[in-house]
């Protein structure tokens, strides 16, 4: 089949295993055409092994179901005060029968440069949306080409651009650590018409240390909100039948996501500022704020939210050195929950 953007094969398809998944990755292109729907619609009919789930939604509430298995490490040293190194920690999806249900999947490597072949991701934001960056790379990359990464990647306050040749994958991460610095980016892409397949943006923690203004941050959400929502291509409507109303030929539209802020904890933060401004009752603010502005789209906004808040107080105090930055299996868990986001819905746009 000739599709913009098609790049899951049949056989690949077939390559997950669960009778979702294999629904779901039917679907998954990432640059999210709207080809000919009827094409679509044939293709999933003519494919036996396809069993429609019915409530997509359920799933992709349930996708934070996950837990940490957080065990003492081999080298575990009582005196040596050292989280990462004294703990390792194993993450997965809940054994609930509802989760059970929606087959959730850890992706492979090959998975993942099937899933975004050649796709144009971005991650914009703070430290949480660099080391959510380097999870993705860690992925994607062999472990040598990783190590030179880092030090690319950890270059404070940078920008950092790759191109993964293998898979026509191109990964930019922008340094953008206040709201509005995510807004400037989402004009320029608005002036160029060119958008990136996925975008995971995230903003809260800087803001939160230098402006302490919760009111301000919420402001500027909502200006990120409306041009965000005004950048978004009109999304074809569909009729009951399923088929597209109106002439929709190929609509493009990124997947949005919103990396949510990890749980503070307030006596391991590693400055008395840190400790005085970013207490417990501004976070309370910071995430009321949030909600507030309806940037997310469980309030009716565009992003859908990665939950770094409920990971990292899940994985708990053992996941972090320095009561701000997690343990490398917290944004890894994140980062499958994308993934399988992702899967739910290309299926669902189509
Ligand atoms: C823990 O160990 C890692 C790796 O050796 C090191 O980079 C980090 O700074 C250490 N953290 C603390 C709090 O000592
Ligand atoms: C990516 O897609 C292209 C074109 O469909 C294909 O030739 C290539 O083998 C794919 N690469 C991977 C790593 O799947
Ligand atoms: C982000 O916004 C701040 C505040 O407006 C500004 O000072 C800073 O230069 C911006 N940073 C980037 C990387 O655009
Ligand atoms: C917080 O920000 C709001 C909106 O920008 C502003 O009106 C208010 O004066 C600020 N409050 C403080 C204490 O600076």
């Amino acid at each position: 089949m000739a599709m913009a953007g098609w790049h899951l094969s049949r056989n690949k398809v077939l390559f997950f295993s669960g009778a979702l998944f294999i629904t779901l990755a039917v679907g998954v292109h990432l640059t999210p055409y709207f080809p000919s729907v009827t094409d679509f619609i044939t293709s999933v009919k003519s494919s036996s092994s396809v069993v429609v789930v019915e409530d997509r939604e359920t799933c992709v509430s349930l996708l934070h179901e996950i837990s940490f298995e957080v065990m003492p490490s081999n080298v575990f040293d009582p005196l040596l005060n050292n989280n990462s190194l004294n703990y390792q920690k194993f993450w997965s999806w809940s054994r609930l029968d509802s989760v059970d249900l929606c087959e959730f999947q850890k992706l492979k490597r090959n998975d993942v440069l099937d899933l975004l072949n050649g796709s144009w991701v971005m991650v914009a934001g703070d430290s949480q949306a660099r080391i959510f960056t380097l999870s993705l790379l860690s992925l994607v990359l062999d472990s040598k080409r990783v190590e030179s990464v880092k030090s690319f990647l950890f270059k404070r306050h940078s920008d950092y651009h790759i191109v993964v040749d293998e898979m026509d994958l191109k990964l930019d991460f922008i340094w953008a650590p206040y709201p509005n610095n995510l807004t400037d980016l989402v004009m320029k892409f608005k002036r160029r018409h060119l958008y990136p397949d996925v975008l995971v943006m995230g903003s809260g923690l800087w803001h939160m240390l230098h402006v302490t203004n919760a009111s301000d941050y919420g402001a500027l959400l909502r200006l990120l909100r409306n041009s965000v929502t005004s950048m978004l291509p009109v999304s074809p409507k569909f009729g009951n039948d399923g088929a597209v109303m109106g002439s929709v030929s190929s609509v493009r539209s990124p997947h949005l996501f919103w990396l949510g802020m990890p749980t503070l904890i307030n006596s391991m933060l590693n400055t008395q500022e840190k400790r005085a401004k970013m207490n417990d009752v501004v976070q309370g603010e910071y995430e009321r704020e949030v909600r507030k502005s309806s940037i997310l789209r469980e309030f009716g906004g565009p992003f859908q939210l990665l939950d770094i808040g409920s990971l990292s107080l899940n994985c708990g105090i053992k996941c972090t050195d320095d009561g701000m930055h997690y343990d490398s299996a917290v944004y890894d868990a994140e980062l499958h929950i994308m993934f399988n986001a992702l899967l739910i819905e290309s299926h669902q746009k189509l």
